[in-house]
């Protein structure tokens, strides 16, 4: 068993398709073990994306991922790191397979709807940025 951190983002909440998504999620095989709907301070989303801090699209990320409230969520089951990210399809929705989550409902390669942990050691960090034990149940 393996857990993976998955932000719904403020595009998706925005539109109302969170029901819609964690539904592609759990009719996937990965269970929502935690979940909460939060608002990102700036100082918050900068820590959490530091790795991109030089990146040129990296203030526009922030104050995207500030813009309005976004579901942050423990998904587990096997492999779920690999799995999650089948499921997400490619960061840039034009590019991503038919099926997945982007496919089908992001907007761009900003607003694309949700965001997953992209290593085992990340996932572990990225849960601890947002839930401690007591808010997981399996
Ligand atoms: P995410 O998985 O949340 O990780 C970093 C985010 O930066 C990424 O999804 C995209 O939403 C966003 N982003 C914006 N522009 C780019 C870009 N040119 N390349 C990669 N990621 C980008």
């Amino acid at each position: 068993m393996e857990r993976t951190l998955s932000i719904i983002k403020p595009d998706a909440v925005n539109r109302q398709i969170t029901g819609k998504i964690n539904a592609m999620i759990e009719d996937a095989g990965l269970k929502i073990v935690a979940q909460k709907l939060i608002r990102l301070t700036s100082a918050q989303a900068e820590e959490f994306y530091a790795e991109h801090k030089d990146k040129p699209f990296f203030s526009g990320l922030v104050e995207f991922m500030c813009s309005a409230p976004v579901v942050v969520q423990v998904l587990q089951g096997e492999n779920a790191v690999a799995r999650y990210h089948k499921i997400m399809g490619a960061i840039n929705p034009d590019v991503a397979e038919e099926g997945t989550i982007r496919k089908t409902y992001a907007l761009s390669i900003n607003c694309n709807s949700v965001h997953g942990s992209d290593s085992v050691e990340s996932a572990a960090k990225e849960i601890n940025f947002f839930f401690s034990k007591l808010d997981i149940c399996e």
